[in-house]
């Protein structure tokens, strides 16, 4: 079944439990936290105190994005803050077979992000080790960037693998997912949109139904 994930880096930062629980009252259950380092992304955000925090307002799941360097320890410093799934990203990581093994061995999901720059090749090994497979549609560590058809494409591939090889992998996009985006997403083949302007800038409710409407019609379109 098709999903939004609201990314919390376009919420209201003075403010995050409770953007994330009136876009719960909406009917979202999934939440992106985006850990930046500031050295592989330009700007800083997001330590395992806030998750932590967060977790005490909403049941609903939570990914941590690691798009950062040395992460190993940072990975580490999540795994008690009451996440369902950690998001290593590829480009930033040394090992992703062991980190994806020790995300496992702690009993959560394991998810691996993708850039605007990698091909499918370097994807293709991961998809049957991860429970999701991440492509961003934009540059890593800042929101309200455009989306990149590009990553449609790569959509299309990761799903048609999934299918052929009978796979429960699933495919998120990252970035840049909003009311005009989202039918070539869904149409492509994603599992998971994970949306933070488009959902957290302006009216969140508003935005929540637009997404919502838009998505049933493409659903409909896409199975009929
Ligand atoms: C980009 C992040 C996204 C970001 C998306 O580094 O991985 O999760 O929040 O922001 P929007 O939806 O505004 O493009
Ligand atoms: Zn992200």
């Amino acid at each position: 079944m098709f999903e939004f994930c609201a990314s919390v880096l376009a919420a209201n930062h003075a403010h995050i439990a409770r953007d994330v629980v009136k876009a719960e009252s909406l009917g979202i259950r999934r939440f992106h936290f985006d850990i930046c380092d500031g050295h592989f992304t330009r700007d800083i955000f997001f330590g395992p105190q806030l998750v932590q925090d967060v977790r005490k307002e909403s049941a609903s799941f939570f990914d941590v994005h690691l798009a950062v360097y040395n992460m190993a320890p940072i990975l580490d410093s999540f795994l008690n803050s009451g996440v369902n799934m950690i998001n290593i990203q590829f480009e930033s990581c040394d090992a992703p077979g062991v980190l994806i093994n020790k995300i496992h061995a702690n009993s959560l999901e394991a998810s691996i992000s993708f850039s605007l720059a990698s091909d499918f090749v370097e994807m293709q090994p991961y998809l049957e080790t991860v429970e999701v497979v991440n492509l961003l549609a934009v540059n890593p560590g800042y929101g309200g960037q455009q989306f990149r058809i590009n990553v449609l494409k790569k959509i299309e591939m990761a799903a048609d693998y999934i299918h052929i090889n009978n796979l429960k992998t699933k495919i998120s996009v990252d970035g840049g997912v909003n009311e005009y985006t989202i039918r070539d997403i869904i149409q492509a083949g994603a599992d998971i949109a994970i949306a933070g302007s488009g959902i957290f800038s302006g009216d969140i409710e508003r935005n929540i139904t637009v997404l919502q409407d838009a998505t049933k019609e493409s659903l409909q379109h896409k199975e009929g």
